[in-house]
């Protein structure tokens, strides 16, 4: 058994666990008969994405972009629930693991679909599944993977952990476990908001918004409609809206001043969306900004924000703030043993539980004596109310 980090989001799927980490983007595409394969070019493990999973057969990421004739992406919860997360996960599982694996998942929804969705995203994600890859050298290679348990929590809650805990999920940050911290994390989609108090989740204060980045996207998306009559699909802009220049039909577009004043612009607006929702909130002791969308949003945001905001790590890839710590979360959890079934539950008492596949009780079976690891005795007294009640 071993715990998987898994973030499927609006813009890019992310999952890690001991061994590997991955991060492709969240297209899905027809599979099509490629006459002439060259193996040049990228080759990690996230290229050339070819799946099938139950009777249908995908492209995924940048391989469906390139190559599907027939592209999906979605900005709609809804829609990712239905048509895109079990292809996206599946595909980020499979990735990670061995041919064979039974394994822990720890993943998160955005705050306000939590409650709506977590159930949904457990049934779709439990159980057996068998999911072959179609490499280019016409190999095919099929893992088959059961998830055991789901542990779900409000998305920006894994950037915490990230910060909080190390990869055998040993709370190691004391002074984040002492202090209340607002998060923001920034998303293609959405931008979550979240607030801990001596780890502690606070419902009041936790909100999901639509301002992600694809809102400043799609203002750029619109005036290179204006100047070259082509609509450009969101997730084709990721490049040129990062380096300022964009080539339509052999003519090149400089983006980058209208690119900043969106950004600023968004920011703004960003900025205060947090001073009004926190406006009460003045005890907090630190705000962290995470998520891909803070990379860029980060230094129009910082002047703007009423508070103590914790500089960005500029060496680490921020998409991946909350599946780090969603595994580091799973590790706390499960023992990084991989053999122990309990661990304190750090879910809010009105937030879901863990669930587990053929689960007959209430989803809230696992909890066993809180895994000492050697913490700050204080931050484990902390966690103790947030032990699984029953
Ligand atoms: N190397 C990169 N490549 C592409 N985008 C990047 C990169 N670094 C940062 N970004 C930014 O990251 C954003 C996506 O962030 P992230 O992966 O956190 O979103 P998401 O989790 O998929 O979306 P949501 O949270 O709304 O579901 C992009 O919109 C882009 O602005
Ligand atoms: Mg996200």
């Amino acid at each position: 058994m071993e715990v998987l980090g898994i973030d499927v989001g609006f813009g890019f799927t992310k999952a890690i666990n001991n061994k590997k980490s991955v991060i492709f983007k969240s297209v899905i595409g027809d599979s099509t008969d490629i006459q002439f394969k060259s193996n040049l070019g990228e080759k990690s493990s996230s290229s050339n994405l070819h799946v099938t999973i139950g009777d249908r057969a995908f492209f995924i990421g940048n391989f469906a972009e390139q190559q599907s004739n027939v592209r999906q992406y979605t900005l709609d919860q809804d829609k990712l629930m239905s048509d895109f997360l079990k292809v996206l996960a599946l595909t980020a599982t499979g990735i990670c693991c061995d041919d064979t694996a039974s394994i822990n998942v720890v993943s998160g929804l955005p705050v306000g679909y939590l409650k709506q969705d977590y159930k949904r995203f457990t049934e779709i994600i439990s159980g057996h599944h068998n999911v072959t890859f179609h490499r280019q050298d016409g190999e095919d290679i099929t893992k088959s993977i059961y998830i055991h348990k789901v542990q779900m929590m409000p998305q920006p809650v894994g950037s915490i952990f990230n910060l909080l805990m190390d990869e055998k999920g040993n709370i190691i940050n004391k002074d984040l476990s002492h202090q209340k911290i607002g998060v923001v994390d920034i998303g293609f989609r959405t931008t979550d908001f979240t607030i801990f108090d001596n780890l502690h989740y606070i419902e009041r204060g936790s909100v999901t918004m639509d301002t992600g980045i694809s809102k400043s996207f799609g203002i750029i998306a619109n005036k290179l409609r204006q100047e070259s009559g082509v609509t450009i699909e969101l997730y084709r802009l990721y490049k040129a809206v990062e380096t300022g220049y964009i080539k339509i039909k052999g003519k090149e577009f400089n983006i980058s001043n209208l690119r900043d004043r969106v950004y600023a612009h968004s920011a703004s607006a960003l900025a205060g969306d947090i001073n009004r929702l926190w406006s009460e909130e003045w005890d907090i002791d630190a705000i962290i900004l995470t998520g891909g969308g803070s990379v860029e949003l980060a230094k129009h945001l910082e002047p703007l924000i009423d508070g103590n905001v914790l500089p960005i790590d500029k060496n680490t890839d921020a998409r991946l703030n909350n599946v780090k710590g969603y595994m580091k979360f799973g590790k706390y959890k499960w023992g990084s043993d991989l053999t122990a079934t309990g661990g304190p539950d750090l879910t809010p008492k009105d937030l879901p539980s863990e669930t587990e596949k053929n689960d007959d009780s209430n989803g809230t079976s696992g909890a066993a004596d809180p895994k000492i690891n050697g913490n700050d005795p204080k931050a484990q007294k902390n966690l103790k109310w947030l032990k699984k009640q029953g």
